[in-house]
């Protein structure tokens, strides 16, 4: 009778199942079972066509649904025989370390040099990268017609609601104009972090110390220690009574809390029209120890920031009085400082996205 014979195929098969040992063992089941010739099951089936057709119903369904259970199973043993032949996972292998990142060295740099004003008592400022010319020159006491504006490369920002000629005023809904009484609305990338001293000025009253550490942008053709992008902290200190020697005393401080307790500073006289007087700040080379060496031109000294009295037409411009309070400001150039600090021999590598530079720190 087929469907006796059906039963005993399914239990041999389920049985034979069992004893298959590899992949070989595998195919041969396969065969012998499922063969198109000469497959046992295929074999069955196709007599399936010799029964009467209630029989033939009966026996059909029968048969497809032991083929069905083979199946299964041997879908089953096959995923069984594939993780036995999987490699085993060896937990005593050290796991891969996943990367971290970590701050930019100008950043690191940054952070120092923020943390020796603040514990100083200096708060930290901040203020746009785009400035006006308002800001950035005029309210400084730099005005248009100076020459002093060419110390600093400007890169000006082209803009629609800030119209350049009478021509182009024609059109646009809210013309800014070129030049008010305080200044120029023109808008440009800010050049030195200066402009921030007018505009911590118009929230605050003296006393005040702060810094403000920030990004600057200057039209240079680069070389190993010029960028048009690089950073700068500025100083301001307004109070009764500041004089020079708080401003030398301040900088002497810092340089000696960076740099190390040997470190000497020297002054200058110099011009920067926001100040009266103004000087020229350097540093005993770090690199020779002062002796005179390549990096220093071989005078043993570094110029490191500019400073001076805040001028007191600029005093009037943040609305403080000239009369009763005196200020002292200074500017540093960050990636100067952070070059000598690291010791790297050209800033340009700051920018460049050289990971093998950034890993180094
Ligand atoms: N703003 C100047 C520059 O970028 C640096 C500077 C000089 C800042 C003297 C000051 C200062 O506050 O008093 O060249």
């Amino acid at each position: 009778m087929l469907k006796d014979d059906l039963i005993k195929l399914k239990d041999a098969a389920l049985a034979d199942l069992k004893n298959i040992k590899d992949l070989k063992g595998l195919e041969d089941f396969g065969v012998k079972y499922f063969g198109r010739k000469d497959g046992e099951l295929t074999r069955i089936l196709r007599g399936l066509k010799d029964l009467a057709i209630e029989e033939r119903k009966v026996v059909g369904e029968l048969a497809n649904t032991i083929k069905r259970d083979i199946e299964t199973a041997l879908e089953e043993f096959r995923g069984r025989l594939a993780a036995e032949k999987a490699p085993a996972i060896d937990l005593t292998i050290s796991g891969i370390e996943p990367q971290t990142g970590h701050l930019h060295p100008i950043t690191q740099f940054m952070r120092k040099v923020t943390d020796i004003f603040v514990s100083m008592g200096f708060d930290v400022v901040d203020g746009p990268e785009v400035e006006t010319e308002k800001y950035n020159f005029d309210l400084l006491n730099i005005p248009a017609d100076h020459p002093a504006r060419d110390m600093w490369d400007t890169f000006y920002v082209k803009s629609q609601a800030l119209p350049l000629t009478k021509g182009e005023l024609e059109g646009v809904d809210h013309p800014q104009p070129l030049l008010s009484k305080e200044g120029s609305n023109r808008l440009l990338l800010r050049t030195h972090t200066s402009p921030v001293q007018i505009r911590a000025m118009e929230s605050r009253k003296p006393p005040v110390r702060l810094i403000v550490p920030g990004r600057v942008f200057r039209h240079e053709a680069t070389d190993a220690g010029h960028e048009t992008n690089f950073y700068q902290c500025e100083g301001l200190v307004i109070d009764e009574n500041v004089s020079m020697a708080n401003l030398i005393a301040t900088l002497d401080i810092f340089l000696k809390k960076i740099f190390g307790e040997k470190t000497e500073m020297r002054v200058r006289p110099s011009y920067f029209p926001f100040v009266e007087p103004g000087i020229e700040v350097d540093m005993s080379c770090l690199i020779c120890n002062g002796v005179g060496c390549s990096s220093c031109k071989k005078s043993g000294w570094v110029e490191v920031l500019g400073a001076g009295m805040v001028h007191p037409v600029v005093l009037k411009n943040m609305g403080v009085d000239p009369e009763k309070y005196t200020g002292f400001a200074f500017g540093l150039g960050i990636d100067r400082f952070a070059a000598l600090y690291y010791g790297i021999n050209d800033i340009r590598l700051s920018y460049s996205g050289d990971l093998r530079f950034i890993r180094q720190f």
